[in-house]
């Protein structure tokens, strides 16, 4: 028989990770008004992207989930996101034509706010302040009052992801994802570099082939036209997760409605705890990352919780292992899940394995180290036959300079040029679209 669950389960479980608010009532406040705002996405659409995700686990189709570490209420502008918007579509065009599968495409976005933490505590500047939790929670700035956690923000990000959203519709629905259009992505800072012009090449037989399509009578084709996009980000503060999620009137099932997919961190993924409780009882597809520290049983566990009807696309399970460890941590993880029958796609996360903080205190990353994760992924996957199928990366549009190495070659003394994100180190256009072809080589492999 099915447990009662209802959207407030998780209060009966101890929850990790959750800011601690100093004014009780203004946080109840702000839950009752979100309570009351309109979903930003639809059940069906979940389902959707079930059907996407189900083509991934059984081997049909390839995942794209890319965006921000931390969405920012400072960056927000059109062109932000349209930025990010094109650099995903050119890296999707690139998997699509290099591979020959579907890619299914979900962006970090509209609702990437919130992060979690390893330490309670930064040191910035010598002064030792409480660590940035994401701007759902408070501001980045290095001051203790700026890192009051104030509940109203969350009304700020509510407003901020349907605005977001309201854009992406537009652009992927409205003629900017349009095939015919492969060429408009290319943004002028990329197009002179060899990527960029790799890319110009590969746009260049898309435009012909889609010429021969049109000239053979395969004319106004819809899925050349638009595009499937989904949203998803950490589901980390329950309170507003829960105060979003609806019950979809015809079924009665339960849908978290702040995005397509909610994913757990690596930290948040306690089988006893508030998370996993919360993701049990929502009907849209999940993701859980899956880190060094995992064990068989442990990763058993969650997919008998979460997928407990063993249903292809609701379960992706994120492989963030760091590239030196992928090849001897993620066989057993792989092997136990594929014995037990679960039907989850796996994804791998090249990013959260492979931070470091280098000599002048510049979090970052290695792009050659996050292309070696891809490629162990790959390797491991083909080895206990299982379809490798997505990565998850941290990017930005922009020509930032917050990850090592690409064909521009940054070095630490770079970093500090265009050091942006107020959170993990993201892969700049450039670095984006080389990682893309790079992953098709290795596919190919
Ligand atoms: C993240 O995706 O930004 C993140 C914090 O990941 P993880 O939970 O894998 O560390
Ligand atoms: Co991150």
């Amino acid at each position: 028989m099915e447990r009662f669950w209802d959207p407030s389960a998780w209060r009966q479980r101890p929850a990790a990770q959750q800011p601690d608010w100093p004014d009780r009532r203004a946080l109840d406040q702000v839950l009752q008004q979100l309570r009351a705002k309109p979903p930003l996405v639809f059940a069906g659409e979940a389902r959707s992207l079930q059907s996407g995700l189900a083509r991934v686990a059984l081997g049909e189709a390839f995942l794209l989930q890319a965006g921000d570490c931390a969405e920012s209420f400072k960056e927000f502008s059109a062109a932000s996101i349209l930025d990010r918007l094109k650099v995903i579509l050119q890296m999707a065009a690139i998997l699509t034509y290099g591979t020959g599968v579907p890619v299914v495409k979900v962006g970090r976005i509209a609702g990437q706010f919130a992060k979690p933490r390893s330490a309670e505590t930064e040191t910035i500047n010598g002064v030792t302040l409480p660590s940035f939790r994401g701007h759902i929670v408070h501001d980045d700035e290095p001051t203790e009052a700026a890192r009051i956690p104030d509940p109203r923000r969350m009304l700020e990000a509510y407003n901020q992801a349907a605005a977001t959203l309201n854009l992406l519709r537009a652009f992927t629905k409205g003629g900017f994802a349009d095939l015919h259009q492969v060429h408009a992505w290319n943004q002028e800072f990329l197009a002179a570099t060899p990527g960029g012009q790799r890319y110009e090449q590969m746009a260049l037989d898309i435009h012909r082939a889609i010429r021969f399509m049109e000239a053979c009578g395969m004319k106004d084709v819809l899925a050349l036209k638009e595009t499937e996009f989904w949203t998803s980000h950490e589901a980390l503060l329950l309170g507003f997760e829960e105060a979003l999620t609806r019950q979809d009137t015809p079924t009665g099932e339960w849908f978290a409605t702040s995005a397509h997919l909610l994913w757990l961190g690596d930290r948040t993924r306690q089988l006893d705890g508030a998370h996993l409780e919360f993701l049990a009882g929502i009907q849209n597809p999940l993701g859980v990352k899956v880190g060094p520290t995992a064990t068989p049983d442990e990763v058993l566990a969650i997919c008998d919780r979460l997928d407990p009807h063993q249903v292809p696309g609701r379960l992706l399970l994120i492989a963030r292992m760091g590239a030196s460890k992928v090849e001897s941590l993620l066989p057993p993880l792989l092997a136990a899940v594929k014995r037990s029958g679960h039907p989850v796609a796996w994804a791998c996360d090249p990013m959260h394995g492979n931070t470091f903080t280098n000599a002048d205190g510049h979090k970052t990353r290695h792009f050659e180290d996050v292309v070696a994760e891809v490629g162990g992924f790959f390797q491991v996957c083909q080895r206990e036959q299982v379809w490798p199928g997505g990565i998850h990366v941290e990017l930005t549009g922009d020509n930032v300079t917050e990850c090592l190495g690409g064909t521009d070659e940054i070095t630490d003394a770079h970093l500090s040029l265009r050091y942006a994100t107020t959170c993990d180190p993201r892969l700049n256009g450039r670095q984006s679209v080389d990682l893309a072809f790079r992953v098709v080589e290795l596919l190919q492999h």
